[in-house]
């Protein structure tokens, strides 16, 4: 019988695919809500990056965690994106748009959709997002991603606050994973220095060898989650916490 309930956002690549293969509990009821499939989890699509995206992903959470009888229900968001990589006023704007929606508003949205749908559940419920390096370092041609990773931890920080005031057990928490070998990190390294200026240094990173697989972070942050080894509302960086 599933312990665990999880929705990934994301889970069709990379981390929040990672989170899905190396998950503890073989028996959990998994959903991946992105826009194309995943493996080893029911997919539900959805662009997270628009209102109908949330409206879906919502509707989701009310129904399966009002049926769901385990011990609990995580929700992992891990979707997000840099395009369009380059400086904020030159870029298209309906991607820069599209940008801020999944990377600013989105955790946002759904992190509170979560919790209200979560209102009735007795067990554990935990909102776990992928969080960066670039929620405090500034990088330029990064504008839309740096400015969604500090708005979904000082979300994170407030909601976290709000649980431990109101004796909630459910818990919020980001966990910046570090420099990761997906799909982010190669259209990263496919960039041009007029768009990304830093772009040698991570060229050279991944020269060196310096990248973690997505399947080892995966497996850090499960001990993370299944150890209970944070603090409500912790933005963490896992090369810091194992
Ligand atoms: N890789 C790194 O070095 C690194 C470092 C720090 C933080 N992170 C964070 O890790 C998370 C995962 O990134 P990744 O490195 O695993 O990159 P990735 O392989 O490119 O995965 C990105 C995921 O986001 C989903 N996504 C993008 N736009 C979406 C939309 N509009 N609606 C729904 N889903 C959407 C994609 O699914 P679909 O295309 O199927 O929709 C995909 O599954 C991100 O939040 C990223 O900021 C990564």
């Amino acid at each position: 019988m599933a312990k665990d309930l999880i929705f990934v956002t994301g889970g069709s690549s990379g981390i929040g695919q990672g989170m899905i293969e190396a998950r503890t509990d073989r028996d959990a009821r998994v959903f991946n809500l992105s826009r194309r499939s995943g493996k080893e989890s029911t997919h539900i699509e959805a662009d997270l990056a628009s209102i109908t995206g949330w409206d879906i992903a919502e509707k989701l959470f009310m129904e399966e965690i009002s049926k769901f009888s385990g011990e609990r229900i995580l929700f992992i968001h891990s979707a997000g994106t840099l395009s369009p990589i380059g400086f904020a006023g030159e870029q298209d704007s309906d991607r820069y748009r599209s940008n801020i929606l999944l990377n600013s508003a989105a955790p946002q949205i759904l992190g509170d959709s979560f919790l209200r749908a979560l209102a009735n559940f007795p067990g554990l419920g935990v909102v776990l997002f992928i969080g960066s390096g670039a929620s405090h370092t500034a990088y330029a041609g990064w504008s839309g991603y740096c400015g969604g990773k500090a708005a979904a931890d000082q979300w994170v920080r407030s909601v976290g606050i709000e649980l431990t005031a109101r004796g909630d057990k459910s818990k919020v928490l980001s966990i910046a994973p570090g420099i990761v070998e997906t799909d982010m990190q190669s259209e990263i390294r496919r960039t041009e220095a007029k768009d990304f200026p830093e772009v040698d240094m991570f060229i050279s990173l991944h020269n060196q060898g310096e990248l973690k697989t997505a399947a080892e972070v995966s497996d850090k942050i499960w001990t993370v989650l299944d150890a209970n080894r944070f603090k409500n509302g912790e933005t963490l960086d896992l090369r810091d916490t194992l």
